[in-house]
């Protein structure tokens, strides 16, 4: 060691950040010390990578019919099925919280095997969407799911063939039917979670068609099969009455099928693409986020809400500050947006 390194290393004064040399770890001295920059509330706020805003997230909702209508989710505290009047109030609420966007679910009156309140003019969604852009003007986004699961008796989110195949084309035809008539009804964006293969470019096709050319359509690119979406399906009411989504959700084993989804996404028209759930998919969302361009969302499901909630109330861990570090987890991996029932919680911390 010449005398100049070894003065060097004694001073503690790095000159270069390359790696320690042997003799210098030796002499106990790191040159290297990132603990510097940690050392007050004020450093650390300057080196800080990944930072919430309350833009980023999407505050999921649930609409039923009647008057007068919030009914907690036995399954997820804090969430609530809510009737349209209900409803218009609770996003008041969530525009004074600073919230500029949410999702809208419809538990519909009557299902039957052509999920028609999911398309019908006089839907339990369409209502909605009137009542909120007449009651609150252009001031919130309005997010419409479209899938048909929650309108479909048998509770499958498409068309059943007589041999109880879910039929792909005729599903996507009606989901583009769907998705029309929720932006003509107010929707801002329209949010396909059917995986129906082609569904983007034919709801992108007629939307076009309809004039609704500026609409842009948020894909639920890769949504997996998921034993996280159960308090879900008790809110939406849209457990299938038998079998599974496994005919079209992702497997959750494959990572590179997901990119595949995304890319024919992107190809149909897509304008945002969603990985769904967030936290066992932190892998995808960086996927996408390094592969594509597009904005990226992550919907940080029912289930890994529900988890949270349950734990904090037994006060096995502190709620509110795991609430905030999966929410970062999942910006940190490379979403823009964020799908969370945690939004109107994290806008009052934010
Ligand atoms: C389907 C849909 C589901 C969710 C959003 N859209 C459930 C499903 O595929 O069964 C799940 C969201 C959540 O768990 O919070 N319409």
């Amino acid at each position: 060691m010449n005398l100049f390194r070894l003065e060097r290393v004694l001073s503690n004064q790095a000159i270069f950040s390359g790696p320690l040399k042997r003799d210098e770890m030796e002499s106990g001295f790191p040159s290297r010390r990132l603990r510097r920059l940690r050392m007050s509330p004020m450093l650390r706020e300057m080196i800080c990578e990944t930072r919430l805003s309350c833009s980023n997230l999407i505050y999921p909702l649930f609409v039923c019919p009647g008057n007068g209508i919030r009914h907690e989710v036995p399954s997820m505290p804090g969430i609530f099925n809510l009737s349209v009047d209900k409803l218009v109030e609770e996003c008041r609420e969530v525009l004074d919280l600073g919230i500029q966007a949410v999702i809208l679910f419809g538990i519909p009156e009557k299902k039957d095997d052509q999920a028609s309140e999911a398309w019908s003019e006089d839907g339990i969604v369409q209502g909605a969407l009137l009542a909120l852009k007449e009651k609150l003007g252009g001031q919130l986004v309005l997010v419409a799911d479209t899938c048909l699961c929650g309108y479909m008796d048998h509770g499958h989110c498409g068309i059943i063939d007589s041999r109880g195949k879910l039929e792909n084309d005729p599903t996507a035809e009606l989901l583009a039917r769907t998705a029309v008539s929720q932006a003509r009804a107010g929707a801002d964006i329209i949010a396909p979670s059917d995986m129906m293969d082609g569904r983007i470019g034919i709801i992108r096709r007629r939307l076009d068609e309809n004039g609704l050319i500026d609409i842009p359509i948020m894909s639920y690119a890769a949504k997996f099969s998921s034993a996280f979406y159960g308090p879900f399906r008790e809110a939406a009411q849209s457990k299938p009455k038998s079998g599974d989504r496994r005919t079209h959700q992702l497997d959750p084993a494959n990572r590179r099928e997901a990119l595949e989804e995304a890319r024919l996404d992107v190809e149909e028209g897509a304008d945002i693409l969603m990985v769904k759930p967030a936290m066992a998919y932190l892998d995808i969302i960086a996927d996408f986020r390094k592969n594509f361009a597009l904005p990226i969302a992550a919907y940080h499901v029912s289930g890994e809400y529900s988890m949270i909630q349950a734990a904090a109330a037994k006060g096995w861990i502190d709620g509110e500050s795991v609430m905030m570090e999966a929410t970062l987890g999942i910006r940190r991996a490379g979403a823009d947006l964020i799908l969370t029932y945690f939004a109107k919680d994290l806008a009052r911390r934010l």
